[in-house]
């Protein structure tokens, strides 16, 4: 009545559209190739511990990788019918090779199969995914390095609060991507476990390897408890949780860029090929890709609510729920992929102005605070100093005259403190530069951090 490779249980084949709701292979067949890598894997374990002879093991083996080329070649028939991806390749398996092929599946259940298949799989996303986010930073380290003599207006509340240099301001997105790498590397560790061997809860009745198994696959270890390994999915999450942190990120720097390329702004312009035009106005560019990650950002949280939602009330192990985990973590998966590389193409070809970040920065009284540190080191307490450089801030606005173009005698009228060398520490360059201490936008200190950041980046 029917081919399912379960079918014996059963005397009434599956309803058709239950067959089409509760199949994956529509989007689990991305792990084709880490399905038939844990296959081959697991037959060459059986016959080394004898529990398939040696010739049997040859035979599957043969097969799987001829079903990998059909797959490849794009001959390979996926059938709903055949439910996820394991089935279809295991029932391609005995269809090509006979009997001998339902040898494959002895000591193992789809729980701990698909476990392992999901793991392998994200450990090579992981791995592309850092190489990604490196350069996405070579990319903003670039432009710092290229842009070392530029001043901006550092902000806070989005109003001119002091000048920083543009470098600075790149320098402070490399961290927080350093940050993500670093979460990225902390979660391979977990992930980096091998789950066969757990069956579909309880382990297995047969003396299997599964350190062998682990060596074989590149594994850092075992899994220590079967029931955790057919029901765990911390891995996804962990990922998804990195992902939403680092789209955070990139969402931010997407503000940004969409503030800065805006015509009151004018910092930067970004290449025409990431921008597009209006159907109706002809003179707009607009940054949409930039807008698109900080929309997609959206999409990442969401996938990491699905997944925490899913798991939340499972019980112990394995529940079919856990089928809807793919979905969330592939989307997320292509999502991140996607946002870093169009983003590192974009920030490397990205222009900047230097003039029009330079009087936005002299702009809204940015070095007040060099005057009221200036008072200070002539003794006076701070307090009091930022008293006096809020009257002086107030004289100028009713007068409409920036810090730097007040005469000497206009500063005396605030503070008799004040002498002709004040001068010397209300330009911006001044400004930016009197903030050496490590982890300031000095130049000095930015040249610092843009060395360690390089070579942190070589390193990693
Ligand atoms: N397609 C299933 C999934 O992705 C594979 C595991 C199925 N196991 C089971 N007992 N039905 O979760």
């Amino acid at each position: 009545m029917s081919n399912k490779l379960w079918a014996g249980r059963f005397t009434q084949p599956t309803d058709a559209f239950v067959e089409e709701f509760t199949a994956s292979i529509n989007f689990d067949q991305r792990l084709y190739r880490y399905d038939i890598l844990g296959s081959v894997t697991h037959a060459g374990m059986l016959a080394r511990q004898g529990i398939i002879a040696d010739n049997e093991a040859e035979t599957i083996i043969q097969g799987l990788n001829e079903i990998l080329a059909e797959i490849e070649e794009g001959k390979f028939v996926f059938s709903v019918a055949r439910e996820d991806i394991h089935m279809n390749i295991e029932a391609r398996l005995i269809e090509k090779i006979g009997p001998v092929g339902g040898k494959l599946h002895t000591a193992r259940s789809r729980n701990d199969q698909v476990a392992l298949d999901v793991r392998l799989y994200l450990r090579d996303e992981v791995d592309a995914i850092a190489k990604a986010l490196r350069q996405m930073q070579s990319a903003l380290l670039a432009q710092a390095e290229v842009n070392l003599d530029v001043i901006m207006p550092g902000y806070t509340h989005l109003q001119t609060a002091q000048p920083v240099l543009f470098s600075h301001h790149m320098l402070a997105y490399v961290e927080m991507l350093a940050r993500d790498a670093g979460r990225l590397h902390d979660l391979r560790r977990r992930l980096n476990l091998m789950p066969l061997g757990a069956g579909a809860l309880a382990g297995t009745t047969f003396p299997i390897d599964r350190e062998w198994v682990a060596g074989q696959l590149g594994f850092a270890g075992v899994t220590r408890n079967s029931l955790d390994s057919v029901s765990d999915r911390d891995f996804a999450l962990e990922f998804c949780s990195f992902a939403s942190i680092m789209m955070m990120h990139l969402s931010r720097l997407s503000e940004e860029l969409i503030l800065w390329s805006s015509a009151d702004f004018a910092f930067i312009e970004l290449s025409d090929g990431f921008c597009t035009g209006s159907s109706i106005m002809p003179q707009k560019k607009n940054p949409d890709v930039p807008e698109l990650v900080r929309g997609k950002t959206g999409r990442v949280y969401g996938n990491l609510v699905s997944l925490l939602t899913l798991m939340k009330s499972l019980p112990l192990a394995y529940n079919k729920d856990m089928q809807e985990d793919k979905e969330p973590l592939f989307d997320t998966i292509d999502t991140v992929r996607g946002s870093l590389k169009v983003f590192a193409e974009m920030i490397a070809k990205m222009a900047v102005n230097p003039e029009r970040m330079r009087i936005a920065a002299a702009r809204g009284f940015s070095t007040a605070t060099d005057v009221a540190d200036y008072l200070v080191r002539k003794g006076l307490p701070f307090r009091n100093a930022h008293e006096v450089v809020g009257k002086t801030v107030r004289y100028c606005v009713e007068n409409g005259k920036d810090i730097p173009e007040l005469s000497l005698e206009e500063f005396q009228q605030f503070s008799t403190a004040i002498d002709a060398d004040i001068f010397d520490h209300v330009t911006l360059e001044a400004s930016v530069n009197a903030r050496k201490a490590t982890g300031g936008t000095a130049r000095s200190a930015v040249e610092k951090e843009l060395v360690l950041a390089r070579q942190a980046l070589e390193e990693s």
